[in-house]
Formats: structure tokens, C-alpha cells, sequence
């Protein structure tokens, strides 16, 4: 899929700014400048996405967590960590250190980008104190602020690109192929990251950090930061004391040069597609690799089905794929196909801003969500609310409409029905497509969830409770109350 140069002869771009030469005029990536009102007022924040269409018992099948799984990645990555290390200070006095600290560095500041992904989205592990064992570390290895991420995170997923909204859009246009290839060195951004932790450590806070953080959680962003600042300092100090620069190469150093595996694999997301689209298809890449890759960034290539349906953890991505396949555009069917796709596009997006990617293939279908607005209505009788037969299997869920308000009935793993708002209480997805765990109900954007019978949040980032009714059985039939 070669892309073609299409230049196109008044640009929105052009239209949005005015005539200036794109050089001179960088787009608004801020999150509280122009664009963010033109994405509130257009309807693209908190926007409904598409999805594709896939029964809800085989979503909640690839949605099943395994900490066996998970463990076994984990520790093969730790032993690998820990054994490159230790091979690179047996080797510190000879050049074979050099490409042992490579392999050291890849894996402890490359590779923990996808551990904290993962964890961070509380699918890598069924536990969440096991996603939480590895999230804090793999954030200190980023030198990523563990609840700043968390919460751009969310938005990354709620606004997927969306210009003004996300806070993680890293390739922005007009594009710059010397810069993109610069930040492959890390030289810039990382001592931005390490220098924006110590300024949140000495409790400087910015107006990003009160946009996306709640007040309730800035508190503990200070806390870790001044955790994650110790430890640098911690090793600064002992290479000063011993003239050496093997502690700073062993802690804080890796996250500079060993991060251009996140870019490696991070530009293959979104770089050079569509902005400002409710359709994963048109803004994020999936692409094939092989298995050392995958393993390495925990089969997140397979981008869109991630973003689609965020509930599924990373070892079950390939099925889920296999499953869904059809209703996406094609894959890059190699890491060089999608390289070259995106540097073509930085090439015509360095001169129009505007420029997209052609024929991206993506099938026209209604998707998932038209299928969900499919609602049953029971009209009251004799004071109860008839919902139905009592056909739901546990962890099933069911849009339901009684006097014109949307609910999902839902049955927990150990047979209970309830009947919910359909709503998340956080961003308003739509939580009859999101997945029963327990007697909790997770909500398919963020992964937040709630328990469904108290209604309680239980994981962020939902914070309100959600509205739920207690449903009985009787003579087959379920009713509400
Ligand atoms: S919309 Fe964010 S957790 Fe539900």
C-alpha cells in the first residue's frame, strides 16, 4: 500500500490560518488553545466511535486476564534485564560493554514503555496489585509521572488524536522528518521529562497537570515525583563519589538511551494518519511483526484493535485480530512497509499539513454500536417492570429501554441480575458493550469499573457511582425490583 502525493490546492489548513507559508505556522497541540474549542464545538471530543462488530461472548472470552500469562512475560523480561546487566558490568572494562548496555538499555528504557501500557490499563495482569508491581517501576524507567500518564492515558483513548484533546499526539504536523529523527536520541525529550518530574517534586505544578489530573490525585503526582527524583539524585551522587559514570548508566541513564525503541515502535501508531476522525481505522496503524518485536512491545502493533477494544489484554490481540480483521483497513505487513508509509507521509506533510495517507481500504460497514442501539422494551405491569426472560448467561450483558431510558441488565459471574445505567459515569460510554468481571462491571473506554451491586467505583478513572437496581427472578421471567 504505496501512498500516492496528493497536494491539495487550498488546504483547511490554509482556510484555518489564513495564507502563512505551513513553515511558519505550527498547528495548536495544546490542550487549552484554539483547537480544544473547535473540538468540543464540532462534537470530536468525548466523541462515539466506531467499532467493530464482534458478539459480546466472544469479547468477553478475549477479554479474560491471566496472571500465569502475564507472569511469564514479566519475568523473562526482568531476567533479561537483570542478565544484560549484569553482563555489561562484567564487561565494563572492555567495548563488548557497549553493546550489552544497548540490549540493558532497549529493555529498561525501550521495552517498559509496553509494561507500562499494559498495567496501566490494569489488562496485562488479572490482579491489579500485580499491574500496579510493575506499572510504578516501568514508570520510573520512563520517567513518566505514574498518575499524569495515567490520567493522559485516559485521554489518549477518550480523544484518539483529536487535536486540543489528546496529550499524547508525539508527531505533530506540520511534520519534520530532521526532528522525528532526532527524537530518536532521546536528547531532548528525556531530559524534559526528567526535568518536568523534578519540577513537579518541588511541587511546581503546570496548568496541563490541573487540566487532566482531579485535585484529589496532585497530592500523590508530588509524592512519586519526589520518589523518582531521589533515585536520580541517589545515582548522580554515586557517580560523582566514585568519578564514575556506571551508576548513572545503570539508573536514569538508560531512560535517554535506551528510549529509541519507543519511538521505534511508538511511531508506527499514529504517525502520518488521519487527525480529528471518530474512526481508529483512519487515525492509528496496525502492523504485522515478528515474534522478538512482539515480545518486546507486547503485541501492541496490533494498534487498532487495541484502541477499539482497550478491554483486551495484550496476549489475546492476535485472535482478536483474526476475529475482526475484515472490517479494518489492511495491515502494514511488515515494520519497513510501515516505516516507509510514514515517512512518505511526513514527506507531503512537511509542505501541507493537510496531506493524508489515500486509499486506506476501509471497509464501509454500521459496526458495532449501530447493532448495540438494538434495545428490547418491556412496558410496566401491575407496578413491577417485566425485563424479560431470564435467559441471561452470567457476565452477560443487555441493553434494555423502559419508558424511554436506556439501562443494561447485567449478570454477574455468580448469577446475580442488575439492572445499571447504560452510561459510564466518567465519559459516558456506553457501557452494554463493556465486560463483566465478577460482580463488576468494566467499562469498555478506560477500563475503569464499578461494582455492580453497590454501584461503587472500583478502579479508576470512574469516580462517581453508577445507578444500579437489584432485578428478581420469577417463573422465568426477570423483573425489576
Ligand atoms: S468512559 Fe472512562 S471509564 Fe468509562
Amino acid at each position: 500500500m504505496q501512498a500516492v502525493g496528493r497536494l491539495t490546492p487550498r488546504s483547511g489548513f490554509e482556510l484555518r490560518y489564513g495564507m502563512a507559508s505551513v513553515r511558519e505556522v505550527q498547528r495548536d497541540y495544546s490542550l487549552t488553545g484554539v483547537e480544544t474549542s473547535v473540538a468540543i464545538a464540532s462534537g470530536l471530543a468525548n466523541g462515539q466511535w466506531w467499532q467493530a462488530d464482534i458478539s459480546p461472548a466472544r469479547l468477553k472470552e478475549l477479554s479474560a486476564r491471566s496472571n500465569g500469562r502475564a507472569a511469564i512475560d514479566m519475568t523473562l523480561w526482568v531476567v533479561l534485564l537483570v542478565g544484560s546487566g549484569i553482563l555489561a558490568w562484567t564487561l565494563r572494562s572492555s567495548w563488548w560493554a557497549l553493546p550489552a548496555f544497548g540490549i540493558y538499555g532497549a529493555l529498561y528504557g525501550g521495552a517498559a514503555d509496553a509494561r507500562w501500557h499494559e498495567c496501566g490499563h490494569g489488562t496485562a495482569f488479572k490482579s491489579g496489585r500485580l499491574n500496579d508491581l510493575f506499572y510504578y517501576p516501568a514508570c520510573f524507567m520512563l520517567a513518566r509521572q505514574p498518575l499524569f500518564w495515567r490520567w493522559s492515558h485516559f485521554r489518549h483513548h477518550t480523544d484518539t488524536i483529536v487535536r486540543g484533546r489528546d496529550a499524547e499526539i508525539v508527531f505533530q504536523r506540520p511534520a519534520s522528518i530532521p526532528k522525528t529523527l532526532f527524537a530518536f536520541t532521546h536528547l531532548s525529550g528525556g531530559p524534559q521529562m526528567m526535568a518536568g518530574t523534578v519540577r513537579t517534586a518541588l511541587g511546581q505544578l503546570t496548568d496541563v497537570d490541573r487540566e487532566l489530573i482531579p485535585p484529589d490525585d496532585l497530592r500523590r503526582l508530588v509524592t512519586h515525583a519526589r520518589i523518582f527524583a531521589s533515585i536520580w539524585l541517589a545515582a548522580v551522587v554515586a557517580s560523582v563519589a566514585t568519578a564514575t559514570l556506571w551508576p548513572v548508566l545503570f539508573i536514569g541513564g538508560p531512560t535517554i538511551y535506551g528510549a529509541w525503541l519507543v519511538l521505534f515502535f511508538g511511531l508506527t501508531q499514529h504517525a502520518g494518519l488521519q487527525e480529528n476522525v471518530l474512526d481508529h481505522r483512519y487515525s492509528t496503524r496496525t502492523v504485522l511483526m515478528n515474534p522478538v518485536f512482539r515480545f518486546l512491545y507486547l503485541n501492541m502493533n496490533y494498534h487498532v484493535e487495541h484502541h477499539m477494544f482497550p478491554t483486551v489484554p495484550y496476549y489475546n490481540l492476535p485472535r482478536l485480530h483474526a476475529e475482526i480483521r475484515d472490517q479494518l483497513a489492511p495491515p502494514n505487513p511488515n515494520t519497513v512497509h510501515a516505516y516507509r508509509e510514514i515517512f512518505n507521509a511526513f514527506k507531503h506533510q512537511s509542505v501541507d499539513p493537510d496531506w493524508e495517507i489515500p486509499d486506506r481500504q476501509v471497509p464501509e460497514l454500521p459496526g458495532r454500536r449501530a447493532q448495540i442501539a438494538q434495545v428490547t422494551e418491556w412496558a410496566g405491569a401491575d407496578g413491577r417492570t417485566d425485563l424479560g426472560p431470564s435467559d441471561l448467561e452470567p457476565g452477560e450483558l443487555r441493553p434494555v429501554r423502559i419508558d424511554g431510558v436506556d439501562f443494561v441488565l447485567a449478570r454477574t459471574d455468580e448469577g446475580d441480575h442488575v439492572l445499571a445505567d447504560r452510561m459510564c459515569t466518567h465519559g459516558e460510554a456506553d457501557l452494554a458493550s463493556g465486560l463483566v468481571l465478577g460482580c463488576e462491571i468494566e467499562c469498555p473506554k478506560h477500563n475503569g469499573r464499578f461494582d455492580l451491586r453497590t454501584g461503587e467505583p472500583t478502579r479508576k478513572p470512574v469516580r462517581e457511582p453508577l445507578g444500579v437496581r437489584p432485578v428478581s427472578v420469577s417463573n422465568g421471567r426477570l423483573y425489576l425490583g
